[in-house]
């Protein structure tokens, strides 16, 4: 029986891939490399001792899909496979609405007619949206501000429904909130395409001189500092996160939603400083206006995680710099 992992040679998925091999689980990939390279899938490989099987396939290739269905005893899939650049989809919502829901329809469709009910989606503190206080709980209303974030929305009410249809499924939404670092080996990390939108990566190509100099995105927040504040959370305890929501997925049918955050928020000057640490140097940065769609906070209440799975996030803020800075040197052009 094996575990399938749709988007596995992404940042996330070849984390987990990662951890569950070392779990002594077998593993199957899926991904179409739009956003990754197959250089992840032979790192997986390096770090593990073991050889995933990789499938270079796009979930709306129905043929495709059923092949590996066919072709694999999947008992269960951990579904990361999507677009998932904010300010990309504003302009192109078809193409993020085909990917991504299109993308998951054709998935559990190929599952449901192989009997296979049990998934964990990759979803978002997003889904909070913009008018809830924190810190986020998960029976709080869900709503979006982008293409990208309905999305998201609308996916985790396909697979709910999905269960409601049929109460043999086995459903857990795991709401992300800000992943950062990368594994211990400096072997695998986040390889952003061109100039990157989040925080982390964009520190770390200002660190090694790719870039020149980090714009602060508002310093008149209502924070500690007027900076906005994140729930950053190691890429590794996030994996360790999905390990846990399989184990429940196998003993446990209905929908769950839950948080995997570290329920501290850190502010953009408190990492700023945190990765000044871990590089030795100072990063050069200015104040620049604030950024359209974001919020002064966003933080986990991480509860829920600890009582349904018995997980909680165990690195720290400067554990997540330095792992990331390890990478960066290691990797300076990428994966
Ligand atoms: P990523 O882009 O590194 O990984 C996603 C992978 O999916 C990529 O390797 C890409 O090639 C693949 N993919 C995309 N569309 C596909 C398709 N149609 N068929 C096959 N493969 C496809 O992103 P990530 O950071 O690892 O994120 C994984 C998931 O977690 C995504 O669904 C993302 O929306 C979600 N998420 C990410 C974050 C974050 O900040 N990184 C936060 C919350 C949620
Ligand atoms: C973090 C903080 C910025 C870049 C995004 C998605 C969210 C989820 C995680 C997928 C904010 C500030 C950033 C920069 C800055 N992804 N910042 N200068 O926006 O919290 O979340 O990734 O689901 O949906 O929206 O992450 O890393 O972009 O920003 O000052 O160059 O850093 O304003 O306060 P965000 P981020």
């Amino acid at each position: 029986m094996a575990i399938l992992i749709t988007g596995g040679a992404g940042f996330i998925g070849s984390h987990t891939a990662v951890e569950l091999l070392n779990a002594g689980k077998e593993i199957v990939i899926v991904d179409n490399l739009s956003n990754s390279k197959a250089e992840a899938v032979r790192r997986i490989a390096q770090i593990t001792g073991k050889e995933p099987k990789f499938y270079q396939a796009d979930l709306l290739d129905r043929p495709a899909m059923e092949q590996i269905f066919n072709e694999n005893n999947i008992e269960a899939v951990v579904h990361f496979a999507g677009l998932k650049a904010v300010g990309e989809s504003v302009y192109k919502p078809l193409e993020y609405y085909h990917n991504n829901i299109t993308g998951t329809l054709v998935l559990c469709d190929v599952m449901r007619s192989h009997g296979c009910k049990k998934i964990v989606f990759s979803s978002s503190a997003t889904v909070y949206g913009m008018n809830n206080p924190v810190p986020f709980k998960e029976g709080m209303p869900t709503s979006a501000t982008n293409p990208y974030g309905y999305t998201k929305v609308m996916i985790e009410q396909i697979l709910t429904d999905l269960h409601t249809a049929d109460p043999e499924w086995s459903v857990v939404l795991l709401r992300y909130f800000n992943p950062i670092g990368a594994h211990k080996s400096g072997l695998l990390g986040e390889d952003p395409n061109g100039i990157p939108n989040n925080l982390l990566p964009y520190i770390s190509q200002v660190a090694i001189g790719k870039l020149e100099c980090l714009s602060i995105f508002g310093n008149d927040y209502e924070t500690h500092d007027g900076t906005g504040v994140r729930d950053y959370i190691h890429v590794v305890d996030l994996a360790l996160g999905h390990l846990k929501a399989l184990s429940y997925a196998e003993t446990h049918t209905g929908v769950e939603a839950v948080n995997l955050g570290t329920g501290v928020g850190y502010s953009v000057l408190d990492v700023v400083h945190s990765f000044e640490k871990a590089c030795g140097k100072p990063i050069n940065y200015h104040i620049a206006p604030r950024r359209a769609g974001d919020i002064a906070k966003n933080y986990a209440d991480p509860a829920k995680a600890r009582e349904l799975f018995g997980w909680e996030a165990q690195l720290g803020l400067d554990e997540m710099c330095q792992d990331l800075w390890n990478f960066t040197v290691k990797n300076p052009q990428g994966l």
